[in-house]
């Protein structure tokens, strides 16, 4: 058992005259005891998504123990992502629900299932959607990062019923991506838990779950963007922004930032982008405006809506000879279409996960750059709420307003009040 205190979204171990003032703060719930309920069924506040295209409904849930291999994990904050949106609105939502949604999220270890050695309580982890095992032959491969032993290699959208350790009014409850952040308390597999700088404040960090790597990644892993080089990214939610990010931390001397919402273009520019192009305004084909603009067209597109429509969009929007398009936005409702010429002409079309991060290596290093300020987060976000809100913030997104919204999840209500009065 140990005690911590959270400042600011940062976890911090209590000093002997914190440990003075618990007797009394504990009262207002200013701390709380770690390890108390380990092997014990934990009663926790969840977000629940019933069914699809419904409210989700802050409920009791009961969060088993921590099994083989296991983890269970106290959460402290979570972003809100378009791909929980996508499962809850558009998706291919057989046998998707009930499901407690959320994948970008931080917290601290409560316990540890039998077999697992290189976590303990109290470290400061951020769960991952998708797992690095180190032994498959894929984690073995340094060209991938498409781990085969985690949840997502028989399935698509959320844990099997057998693997999820969530129940709710005798329901099983599905684990979303294998996570399910909207909860107080969650169980992950270790394989897909990275540990990162206790430092960190984690309604930052948690940002690096899912969005933040995915779009920077997708830009300086997979597309390898090079200095000098030109770059268009379509789409400027989170993923976007986070892509524009990555050329400009490679170098890029031009960054066509492209939406329909020019909104999203004074955010864009912060992170880099130097031109920008709303397709409402043009009556010209995307394509056609950027060439163009680029003597031809980009070294350099990234898809970041989740439109085939657009997919193909950036990849005519690359040069002949060497132009690279990356898909970042995520669909499995339709195909796409292009012609064959034009990557006989020399373009090369590529789509990455997770900004082809290899999991457990890569979260804690973006954690390290973002402490070493060499990428940023703070811009990201616009929106903090209590987990109670989180309809609220599912509707900002929905309607295309601002970017991104941190939950906070944390369980005791005068610590999330505090913490919410920060930030305003
Ligand atoms: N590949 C992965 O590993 C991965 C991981 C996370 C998210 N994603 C996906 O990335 C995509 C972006 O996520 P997000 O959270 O940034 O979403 P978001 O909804 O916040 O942002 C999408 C942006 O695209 C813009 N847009 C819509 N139609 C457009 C068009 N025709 N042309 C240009 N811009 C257009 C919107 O105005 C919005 O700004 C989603 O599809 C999400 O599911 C993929
Ligand atoms: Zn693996
Ligand atoms: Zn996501």
């Amino acid at each position: 058992m140990f005690d911590f205190k959270i400042e600011k979204g940062l976890v911090l171990p209590l000093s002997s005259s914190d440990l003075k003032s618990v007797k009394l703060s504990r009262q207002s719930c200013a701390t709380a005891t770690f390890g108390k309920d380990q092997g014990l069924v934990i009663k926790c506040k969840a977000a629940v998504a019933w069914e699809p295209n419904k409210p989700l409904v802050i409920e009791e849930i009961e969060v088993a123990p921590p099994q083989a291999n296991e983890i269970r994990i106290k959460m402290v904050a979570t972003g809100v992502c378009h791909t929980d949106l996508y499962h809850l609105f558009e998706g291919m939502h057989e046998g998707g629900f009930p499901v407690v949604l959320g994948h970008e999220g931080a917290g601290i270890v409560e316990s540890v299932g039998p077999g697992v050695t290189e976590y303990q309580t109290g470290d400061t982890v951020i769960p991952l959607f998708l797992s690095q095992c180190k032994e498959c032959r894929f984690c073995k491969n340094p060209k991938s990062n498409h781990c085969e032993k985690g949840w997502i290699a028989d399935r698509q959208g959320e844990m099997s019923p057998a693997e999820s350790r969530f129940t709710c009014k005798g329901k099983k409850l599905l684990q979303f991506v294998g996570t399910s952040t909207f909860s107080e308390y969650t169980v992950v597999n270790q394989m897909a838990v990275a540990k990162i700088d206790p430092a960190a404040p984690l309604d930052k960090v948690c940002l690096l779950g899912c969005g933040i790597c995915t779009g920077f990644g997708a830009a300086v892993n997979v597309a390898q963007v090079e200095p000098g080089s030109t770059c268009a990214v379509f789409g400027l939610g989170a993923v976007g922004l986070a892509a524009v990010m990555g050329c400009h931390f490679a170098g890029a001397k031009k960054i066509i930032a492209v939406d329909i919402n020019p909104e999203k273009f004074e955010m864009a520019k912060v992170f880099g982008a130097t031109d920008f192009v709303n397709p409402k305004d043009r009556s010209k084909p995307i394509s056609e405006v950027i060439a163009e603009m680029t003597n031809g067209g980009v070294d350099f597109s990234l898809e970041c809506v989740g439109s085939v429509g657009v997919m193909r969009s950036a990849l005519e929007s690359c040069v002949k000879g060497w132009g690279v398009s990356v898909i970042v936005g995520w669909t499995d409702l339709c195909d796409f279409a292009a012609r064959p010429i034009q990557l006989i002409a020399g373009r090369t079309w590529k789509g990455a996960l997770f900004g082809g991060f290899k999991s457990r290596d890569g979260v804690p290093q973006m954690v390290q750059s973002y402490m070493d300020k060499k990428v940023k987060l703070d811009e990201f976000i616009t929106h903090n709420m209590p987990l109670a809100q989180v309809n609220d913030a599912i509707e900002l997104m929905k309607n295309g307003k601002w970017y991104i919204y941190i939950l906070y999840v944390y369980i005791i209500e005068d610590l999330q009040t505090e913490l919410y009065k920060d930030k305003h």
